[in-house]
């Protein structure tokens, strides 16, 4: 059960960070980010002057993608104010397994750190997908916030509503949710009329998510189908907009196989719009 005294809305999970970085850090200080992810951080943070870390996801056949936390701990500085987790991360769709949030928290407890937990697309666990990690809403032990909005949730992003929910300590927590309900109320940013439709929007949750979750599994099986076990395969869409594909065993992708020399090949590939897969 969230308190709602430590549940805030923004216009948008992007406002949250910028407003989450105006509260943690001072210009200069750095903030850890996963590897690969989605590369709007970059931008937020140096809006507000914060510098980022980048911190490396590994992936390993059968495991599937893991947080490197000795990366992590060698990049922690006196400087570092949080680590971002991105559960499930974009583009990897890599949920953060238990143990990992366990190591994580400890490390922010150790390092006196906060967790900023991106969780926009907490909600779309195919069938397929491994058991999802828990949300971090209920994560007490450091400060920790917990991001989501109706972008994702919902598929509305023009209608501008995020949100954060803040857990931590007792005393912690309150001087944080204080400054962060100052920050957010000198902007004001969100709109009444959103507010007011919400809890009708939210009556669209489960049908609009089906049809996203049927449409991740659709285009899993078709994958899986079309590829062999491993490999690196480029699907070409041509002007009739039908999909082909080279596997690696064609003679134009065995003579450049070599990632690194990719580029080389994609001259060949003319005016189609492409599409490069890697996988294992
Ligand atoms: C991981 C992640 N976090 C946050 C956002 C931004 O969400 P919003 O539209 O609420 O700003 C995106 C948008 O693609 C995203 O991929």
């Amino acid at each position: 059960m969230i308190d709602s005294e430590s549940l805030f809305l923004t216009s948008s999970t992007s406002e949250a960070y910028a407003c989450i970085f105006k509260l943690l850090c001072d210009p200069g200080d750095t903030v850890l980010v996963p590897r690969p992810s989605y590369p709007l951080f970059e931008f937020l943070a140096k809006l507000e002057s914060v510098k980022l870390d980048a911190y490396r996801l590994t992936y390993h056949p059968g495991i599937g993608w893991q947080i490197d936390m000795e990366h992590v701990k060698s990049l922690t500085t006196p400087r570092t104010r949080a680590i971002i987790l991105v559960n499930p991360n974009n583009p990897t769709g890599s949920y953060i397994k238990p143990h990992e949030i366990e190591a994580i928290t400890a490390w922010c407890s150790r390092q006196n750190l906060a967790i900023i937990a991106d969780e926009v697309f907490l909600d779309y666990a195919a069938a397929s997908s491994p058991s999802k990690a828990a949300s971090t809403a209920g994560n007490a032990d450091v400060l920790t916030f917990t991001l989501s909005g109706i972008s994702k949730i919902l598929g509305l992003p023009q209608l501008k509503l995020g949100w954060v929910q803040v857990n931590g300590s007792e005393k912690i927590l309150k001087a944080a949710c204080c400054r962060l309900e100052m920050i957010i109320d000198t902007y004001l940013s969100l709109s009444t009329p959103v507010q007011i439709a919400l809890p009708e929007l939210m009556k669209t949750r489960q049908f609009f998510q089906n049809q996203v979750i049927a449409r991740i599994e659709t285009n899993f099986s078709c994958l899986q189908k079309a590829c062999p076990p491993a490999g690196i395969r480029i699907f070409l869409r041509d002007n009739s907009s039908r999909l082909t594909h080279l596997h690696n065993t064609d003679a134009r992708i065995q003579q450049s196989v070599a990632i690194r020399r990719m580029s080389l090949l994609m001259p060949s590939l003319g005016r189609h719009r492409w599409e490069l897969f890697f996988y294992q």
